[in-house]
């Protein structure tokens, strides 16, 4: 039977259907887990929890208590063990523009000292849309199968990469003894063409993606399913390796395939910018006759030696990039336009659509950025679309690359409604009612973009998203409470369940141990063991991280980057705590520090001090530290390196690397890399030229050296 549309729902019809969904997916999730006996297929499963987040996004006000899409934990992931990769599995930049390869290759000269002379060699191959595996093989012998997880943690699903016949099981003799080979698990367009036509000549749901399909397949229970769906492989990079057959990418592919693992026929060694340009060209002519999807051309630094110069910016590899392709757009009506607020009181407006498929995927929602955008003004007041403004009714052109927000390129004008008005953004906050305004930018003296509710902690959304920010995965990272349980406990008046802050969190065991009725076991969606389970990952916190906790506070312009440098700035989350209350002044020497830290400019250094002058933070952060130990820094104690926690300065050339490349050396083994001399410096390194700091370094009796000296001591 044909669904009725969401949209031509009575809220009466919905509030049963979603009664009906709860039930039905209850039932499939008992058969599935429990009894290991699924009724229906994935695609069914997943259509059934579609349709009840449709139904939800539609009438928020009829999500239930017991709703699948509240449900802690039992998702199949938890099913399989967790694998920590040897080599964390990394992610790439992106460029989308020619200029933007040519500012990518002029970056990797530039780190490396060169002239742009076309000396450096590139690897150029296509970048495949599919999910990466990572092949752990001993003695030959293939041992496990891990998914990326968060880079750093995945999924173990050993049994099931077996039944891949792409996929070795043993490599052959003259292979070392650790080999992890790492590439792209996808399906075949033309195998997911014939999955989704006989599930729908048998009349069952299909599939949306060939990705989301080689994905589901993979994450099976039951490695049979998985061995019926005929997954594929391309190696392309490695992890942990006893030795290296080769020393260059070219090489390593080479010798991959050597080893029986298929590699991509498109890839090519190439040294010029205009020729790496052709071959995304070229490439992306050929895309649509590949019988697998690809989204851009990935280029990579030739030379082992000089991709382990390069190194790593925070997630992604300084000597790699992914050129994608450019974006699918598609034409539907906007139907509505929604405010969100955002941890930080941003108030951000997002477009609802009616549903369109771009890309192969649908789209319900889009991101409108802010009101000037809304209004056709861009970020310096100059016109955009031509001055368009974009109106509720129009029909509007969405546009979707890769995994990014959808966005509204453009309006259709001959297609506006004439009744359609100029949008009115809000001026109060949508949830508190506060006034929310546009302030104006110190430095420039412009008006900021995005407009903030002024209420800070006591709007409730902003409460609420800070404590999303808070639990979640590079923050505190506690299992079983994600941002519906978040929810569910904000709401919740009662003395013994309410979340409302995070110490709240910490106390919650122990509130719980009084409570009568409102005893966590008795709501819908909790059990016995996801409660134990939930106590469990929340007492697991209590150390942390000094980098995370930093990041957990939700200061505003502090990421994971800038949480990383403070940790390993201060050491200790005291130290922090005290010169950052020192800094709240925005003078004296503690605010100097913070300045002079490399990588923290003066916009998030004020932003810092804010947070810290402001009472009620510092109060809640006290009341935090009653339930957590945020732990030292490990980098700054780790005294394996020699210049581990030192400060160093450098001045004056240098001759054997880039200030750049010494840098990123010198962040590497632990030490803290400032820009100017103060009695906190412990060494200067000082090249031909060097004039004021070496002088000032030498009155403050700070250890100097030379280039070769720093090199000697760092053993490199
Ligand atoms: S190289 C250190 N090469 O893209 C980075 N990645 O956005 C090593 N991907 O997680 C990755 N095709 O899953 C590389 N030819 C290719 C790729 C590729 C697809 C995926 C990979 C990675 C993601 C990064």
């Amino acid at each position: 039977m044909a669904k009725v549309p969401v949209e031509d729902l009575t809220p009466q019809e919905a509030e049963a259907e979603l009664q009906r969904l709860a039930e039905e997916i209850a039932r499939h999730d008992a058969a599935y887990h429990r009894k290991d006996a699924p009724e229906i297929t994935d695609a069914e499963y997943d259509a059934l929890k579609q349709r009840n987040d449709a139904l939800e996004a539609q009438f928020p006000e009829l999500i239930r208590e017991d709703s699948p899409s509240r449900r802690v934990g039992s998702t199949p992931s938890e099913a399989f063990a967790q694998v920590t990769h040897a080599v964390p599995m990394l992610s790439l930049g992106n460029v989308f523009s020619d200029e933007d390869v040519q500012d990518f290759i002029a970056s990797v000269y530039r780190f490396l000292g060169h002239l742009p002379d076309n000396s450096i060699a590139f690897t150029a191959e296509p970048k495949i849309d599919g999910l990466s595996m990572s092949l752990r093989y001993e003695n030959g012998v293939l041992v496990s199968g891990a998914t990326r997880g968060d880079g750093a943690t995945g999924e173990n699903v050993t049994a099931n990469v077996r039944t891949i016949g792409e996929i070795p099981n043993r490599l052959p003799e003259d292979a070392p003894a650790v080999v992890e080979v790492r590439g792209e698990i996808y399906m075949a367009k033309s195998d997911f063409a014939a999955l989704n036509a006989a599930l729908s000549e048998e009349g069952k749901p299909t599939y949306v993606n060939p990705r989301n399909t080689a994905s589901g397949s993979l994450r099976q229970l039951d490695p049979e399913v998985t061995a019926r769906r005929k997954l594929k492989f391309f190696a392309y990079t490695w992890g942990e390796m006893s030795a290296m057959p080769a020393d260059t990418q070219m090489g390593m592919v080479e010798t991959f395939a050597r080893w029986g693992f298929p590699v991509n026929p498109l890839m090519k060694r190439l040294s010029s910018v205009d020729d790496l340009i052709d071959h995304y060209r070229e490439i992306g002519v050929q895309r649509g006759d590949l019988d697998y999807d690809i989204d851009g051309v990935v280029y990579k630094v030739d030379r082992l030696d000089l991709q382990a110069r390069l190194g790593f910016r925070s997630r992604s590899p300084r000597w790699a990039t992914a050129h994608k392709f450019p974006a699918e757009q598609a034409i539907t009506r906007l139907l509505n336009i929604d405010i969100q607020v955002g941890r930080t009181g941003a108030l951000t407006p997002v477009a609802r659509l009616e549903p369109i498929t771009v890309g192969g995927v649908v789209v319900t929602n889009a991101t409108l950025h802010n009101e000037d955008y809304i209004a056709g003004k861009g970020s310096n007041g100059e016109p955009i679309r031509e001055g368009r403004d974009i109106r509720i009714g129009d029909y509007v052109i969405v546009q979707r690359a890769g995994d990014v927000i959808p966005q509204i390129v453009d309006i259709v004008p001959e297609k506006r409604p004439e009744d359609a008005e100029p949008y009115r953004f809000p001026d109060h906050c949508p949830v508190c009612e506060a006034h929310a305004v546009r302030e104006i930018n110190e430095k420039t003296g412009k008006l900021d973009a995005v407009r903030r509710c002024t209420a800070g902690f006591s709007c409730r959304a902003q409460a609420v998203e800070h404590l999303k920010h808070f639990v979640s995965r590079n923050a505190f990272d506690i299992e079983g409470l994600g941002a519906k349980q978040v929810d569910f406990f904000f709401e919740h008046e009662d003395e013994a369940l309410a979340i409302r802050t995070a110490p709240d969190i910490f106390t919650l065991e122990r509130r719980q141990a009084a409570a009568g009725l409102t005893r966590l076991e008795n709501f819908n969606g909790w059990g016995k063991t996801s409660v134990a389970n939930l106590y469990q990952s929340i007492n697991e916190r209590r150390s942390i991280a000094l980098n995370r906790f930093i990041f957990a506070l939700g200061i505003r312009h502090v990421g994971e980057t800038t949480a990383k440098l403070l940790a390993r700035s201060y050491g200790s989350y005291a130290a922090f705590e005290q010169a950052m209350k020192l800094a709240a002044s925005g003078e004296g020497e503690a605010w100097d520090d913070l300045n002079n830290i490399d990588g923290i400019g003066a916009v998030v250094a004020r932003a810092i001090a804010e947070f810290f002058a402001e009472e009620k933070n510092t109060a809640v952060i006290a009341r935090l530290l009653e339930e957590v130990s945020p732990e030292d820094d490990q980098q700054r104690i780790d005294t394996s390196s020699p210049v581990a926690g030192k400060t160093v300065v450098f001045t004056g050339s240098l001759e054997k690397m880039t200030r750049d490349e010494a840098k990123a050396k010198a962040e590497s083994l632990g030490a803290k890399v400032s820009g100017s001399v103060s009695k906190k410096t412990d060494i200067v390194i000082a090249g031909p030229g060097a004039g004021s700091k070496l002088k000032k370094a030498e009155e403050l009796g700070v250890q100097t050296m030379d280039e070769d000296e720093w090199l000697a001591l760092i053993g490199g």
